[in-house]
């Protein structure tokens, strides 16, 4: 395999990676899967239908694979964790409806990268949202990115989105655990580019130069949340799709009455 055809998403959120088999996967592939990834953010790959020893196989050649901190794994495969929504479940939006970034509130070793790869997918519902930091920080005038350089935040696994959570922990049979709190500067840099890191459900405080700005935390969260940088995915059975938590949030859209299941793996 020499080239990879890649197309960008709507808004320039994320790119397709089209005409990939990960069935077939080639070493060489996978340094450059990496590169685009770490460049756009998030991947798409339509219609893969892995197996389990596949799916993580391909996830370990991201990097190496994390149990997740509060959910239970597939018996075989404890790396991935079975994401289901039954028809019969209430909340309107399964993993949350704000956007976030997947476990923000761990100080150390905060996994990487999420992948999910769709195993049942209702018809026209359940998007994935995504809201790409690298083109919300560029968008951001010159006196905010100068403001926020050294800015600080503080994200709590009690946060806004921790009620969803705590469902898909009861239904799990997982006690609710203690509250996790990090904090962490809300601008990265991955390969040259600045990308704002906000996690709007777990963010709590925006600390600059030793003072809470909630001005700065609301007009922020606001930014992220605008539709020019938003793409809304639609999945398909099969699609593998990964993304870079530093880089990238993502939401679910709202779904009712239908059955949903997603197999997860979380990456360092
Ligand atoms: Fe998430």
């Amino acid at each position: 395999m020499n080239n990879l055809h890649v197309s960008p998403g709507k808004n320039n959120v994320g790119a397709y990676l089209n005409e990939l088999n990960l069935n077939k996967l080639h070493q060489a592939a996978t340094k450059k899967i990496r590169d685009i990834l770490d460049t756009y953010g998030v991947i798409f790959i339509r219609n893969q239908n892995l197996s389990s020893e596949k799916y993580q196989n391909f996830a370990k050649s991201i990097g190496e694979l994390v149990e997740y901190p509060r959910l239970k794994g597939l018996k075989d495969y404890p790396f991935i964790n079975v994401l289901e929504r039954k028809p019969t479940d209430k909340s309107i939006a399964f993993g949350g409806s704000y956007l976030h970034q997947d476990t923000s509130y761990l100080a150390k070793n905060r996994p990487r990268y999420t992948m999910l790869m769709g195993i049942e997918i209702p018809k026209g519902q359940g998007n994935t949202i995504f809201s790409s930091g690298f083109n919300a920080y560029r968008k951001l005038p010159d006196n905010i990115k100068k403001n926020i350089k050294d800015a600080i935040g503080i994200f709590s696994s009690a946060g806004p989105i921790s009620k969803t959570r705590r469902e898909l922990e009861a239904r799990a049979g997982v006690k609710s655990a203690k509250v996790l709190e990090a904090e962490h500067p809300i601008v990265h840099e991955v390969n040259g580019q600045k990308s704002l890191y906000i996690s709007p459900g777990h963010l709590m405080k925006i600390i600059i130069n030793g003072k809470e700005d909630e001005d700065l935390k609301k007009y922020l969260i606001n930014h992220v949340n605008k539709e020019e940088f938003i793409f809304s995915y639609e999945w398909g059975k099969g699609d593998v799709v990964v993304w870079d938590n530093l880089t990238v949030m993502h939401k679910a859209s709202e779904i009712k009455n239908c059955t949903r299941i997603m197999h997860r793996i979380t990456i360092k």
